[in-house]
């Protein structure tokens, strides 16, 4: 492979050095092109342009490969945990027995959110969505820990703002659902795991204990390990370009969670299930969707189907197909809209128009079963998909930070009217 690009405009030349990757990802820098030759590139959504260099998370579309610091997705969901994925994430190596005892303690230390955080929760009404509730709530940490507002200070101070948000997600996002369904809070009972403590105040009441189901704590935590990070996806890239202004850890984690609330990105796990009831509604005619899916004249589109980087399976939807009927076999569920699925899938797979533009089913498209399984309501699917994020988000921005990455601002070409007198002038 040659070290250089060769650009040829109007008679120049221009050579763009070619960089690559440990894993043999090859890509053009054009940090100077501008300078050199008075020319931007322009590529909407990015589909072809990498904004960074990252040694954190490595996929490969086309064969289906996802990996964290080099452990693989289907090592991680077998063997680890979700807590273990996200110090590995952030700290950058799997930590030693004593390490991971200190972190765990340390995070349950932090569990709790300050009783001011009820004025902002008695605030929503029963009908705001679970994802703007959080991002509220994650937002309003900058009021309750004004000290994590500047990420210059020092390493133990924002690790501390770390810890913070990685113990009070599940706490914010169980009262955000109590919220909603107009139930008394449930607080943190630190004697539990992460996801236990986690599943103990969603379903739990004050006047009586939640029996943690452990088939149930356990898939969930995979379901964590598997949404933990996914190298520059919508949101992540959002938190990077967000933190790129030297805005704090909590504002850059709130942007992430708004853009992952699109039906494109993390909120298609939600409205992969509304897809599926609406298809068992009219009858179960998966036919009839598939033929509307791709009809370019029709909006609908087979949530839970397509990715920008996956050109084969995600590997995440195998796993998470698996563990589907792993669940519900244990817990004696069955779920119609899982036959839909399975139904809907396999048509997929064996369509022309789906497999010439290589749509495989994503993380979402199984997810949402699960999560059904499990007891979590719709509205609380992407909320999940938030709290299996998180580290990623704060491994990712961390890395930006401490790269000393230049402020995220894109160029354009402008097609607009030229200049033109005032009326009257
Ligand atoms: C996530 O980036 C990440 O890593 C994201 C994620 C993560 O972990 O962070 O993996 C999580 O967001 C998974 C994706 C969840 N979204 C959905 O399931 C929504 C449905 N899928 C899509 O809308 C779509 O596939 C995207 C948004 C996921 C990807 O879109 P792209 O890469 O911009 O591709 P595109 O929209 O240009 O589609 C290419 C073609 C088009 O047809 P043509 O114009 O070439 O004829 O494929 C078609 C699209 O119409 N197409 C679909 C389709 N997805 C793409 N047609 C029907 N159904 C679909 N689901």
């Amino acid at each position: 492979m040659s070290e250089f690009a060769e650009l040829k405009v109007d008679g120049n030349t221009y050579q763009l050095p070619i960089i690559e990757g440990t894993e043999n990802e090859k890509a053009i820098d054009i940090s100077k092109l501008r300078a050199e030759s008075g020319l931007i590139t322009i590529d909407p959504g990015f589909k072809n342009t990498g904004s960074t260099k990252s040694s954190i998370t490595f996929l490969d579309g086309e064969k289906g490969i996802l990996h964290h610091r080099g452990y693989s997705i289907e090592d991680l969901a077998e063997k680890s945990s979700f807590l273990e994925v996200a110090y590995l994430l952030i700290y950058g190596r799997l930590p030693t027995a004593e390490e991971f005892k200190a972190y765990k303690e340390e995070v349950t230390l932090h569990t709790l959110i300050h009783e001011d955080f009820h004025k902002i929760l008695d605030g929503f009404p029963s009908a705001a969505h679970p994802m703007g509730v959080l991002s509220s709530l994650v937002t309003a940490m900058t009021a309750f820990y004004p000290k994590s507002l500047d990420p210059n200070r020092s390493w133990d101070e924002v690790n501390l703002s770390i810890i913070r948000i990685i113990a009070k997600m599940p706490t914010m996002a169980a009262f955000a659902y109590k919220n909603k369904i107009g139930h008394p809070l449930v607080y943190p009972d630190n004697r539990l795991d992460y996801t236990s403590n986690f599943l103990h105040m969603m379903f739990g009441l004050p006047s009586q204990p939640y029996d943690v189901n452990p088939a149930v704590s356990a898939a969930l935590d995979k379901l964590l390990i598997l949404h933990a990070d996914h190298e520059q996806n919508c949101s992540t890239s959002t938190v990077r370009v967000v933190g790129s202004s030297q805005a704090s850890l909590y504002s850059s984690i709130s942007a992430g969670i708004n853009a992952l609330w699109g039906p494109l990105h993390g909120g298609a796990n939600q409205a992969v299930i509304e897809m599926l009831e609406n298809i068992k509604a009219d009858g179960g005619d998966t036919k009839k969707w598939m033929a509307k899916a791709k009809d370019k004249d029709d909006p609908f589109r087979l949530m839970g189907f397509g990715h920008r980087v996956y050109k084969n399976f995600d590997p995440r939807a195998r796993i998470i197909k698996k563990a589907a009927d792993d669940v519900l076999d244990s817990l004696g569920v069955t779920d119609p809209v899982l036959d839909i699925a399975k139904g809907l899938e396999h048509e997929a797979l064996n369509d022309q128009y789906f497999v010439d533009r290589k749509l495989y089913p994503n993380v979402d498209f199984y997810s949402g079963i699960i999560y059904r399984a499990l007891g979590i309501p719709t509205e609380m699917f992407t909320v999940m998909f938030a709290m299996g994020r998180l580290p990623g988000w704060i491994a990712q921005w961390r890395e930006m930070r401490e790269n000393k990455e230049p402020i995220g601002r894109p160029r354009q070409v402008y097609t607009g009217e030229t200049i033109r007198p005032y009326p009257g002038s």
